[in-house]
């Protein structure tokens, strides 16, 4: 069990359970947060006992992404910000990735499912990218991979927008794999998380990085220029303003940015 509350981490019988558990902040996720999801997965990387990862988080809330707060405060500016580091970790991860999402998964709380193998979502989940509303580009590969899995133009209407999409939406386009009652969710993906932890871990490991293979490199170089571009514009006046605006909950003014 971990000790930091804001993430619990529970193993048992070859499934390691990751809950976000910040809900009275929307579970956003803090430098500290990202640095113990980054010790985590490569951890669970290297332990034989662990076969597969569940992400989750509340039955209301996945995840509000980034703290803003800190992104005003200390915002990630090298490669090995725990921002980038989680990243790098659950992109490269060997084993299956469960997630289960139920409502508002915004930010990096969409984007790391790209990552992820099997998403179950409640069907209050609502996914979104909304980088441009705060003055910044993709993050996660999102550029690359969001495209590929949804088409180019419903990614360029997520990422340009930056507005909301329902669970069925997102079954629809492929994003989820199934879409069920919140309730229900967390119990989903620890069923599908138990059925593959009682599989031999080679052939799982074997199947997952020739399910990937040809994407690994670009999915690293994409994410390390997304990542080069996020840390320089979150200096520059638009996403100031925009985490300013959230700060002091009122409407950002980009009339100047
Ligand atoms: N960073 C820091 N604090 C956050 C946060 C974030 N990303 N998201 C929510 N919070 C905090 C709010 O400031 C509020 O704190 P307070 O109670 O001290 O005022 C608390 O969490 C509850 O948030 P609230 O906005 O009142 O909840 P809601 O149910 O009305 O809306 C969201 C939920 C997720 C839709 C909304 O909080 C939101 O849009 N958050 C910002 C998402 C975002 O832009 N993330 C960055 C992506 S790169």
């Amino acid at each position: 069990m971990s000790t930091n509350a804001d993430i619990l981490i529970h193993a048992e019988e070859g499934v390691t359970t990751i809950t976000f558990n910040r809900v009275e902040k929307k579970n956003s996720l803090t430098a500290a947060m990202y640095a113990q999801l980054a010790d985590a997965f490569e951890t669970a990387a290297q332990d034989a006992a662990v076969r597969v990862v569940v992400l989750q988080g509340d039955v209301a809330i996945f995840s509000a992404g980034n703290d803003i707060g800190d992104f005003l405060n200390q915002p990630p500016s090298t490669p090995d910000a725990p921002v980038f580091r989680f990243l790098r970790a659950i992109a490269g991860f060997p084993k299956p990735v469960v997630a289960a999402v139920c409502g508002p998964a915004v930010g990096i709380g969409t984007t790391m499912l790209l990552h992820c193998d099997l998403v179950y979502a409640g069907d209050n989940a609502a996914f979104s990218m909304p980088f441009v509303n705060l003055g910044l580009c993709p993050e996660a590969a999102s550029s690359l991979l969001a495209p590929q899995l949804m088409g180019y133009h419903r990614a360029a209407e997520a990422l340009l927008l930056g507005e909301p999409f329902m669970a069925e939406a997102a079954l629809e386009v492929g994003f989820v794999n199934r879409v069920v009652p919140p309730t229900e969710c967390n119990l989903v993906a620890q069923a599908q998380a138990r059925k593959l932890a009682a599989k031999p871990l080679s052939a799982l490991i074997e199947t997952k990085r020739l399910l990937k293979k040809g994407q690994t490199t670009v999915v690293v170089e994409r994410m390390a220029e997304e990542g080069r571009s996020f840390g320089r514009m979150l200096r520059e006046p638009a996403a100031r303003e925009a985490f300013t605006a959230f700060m002091e909950k009122r409407r950002p003014d980009f009339s100047r940015c």
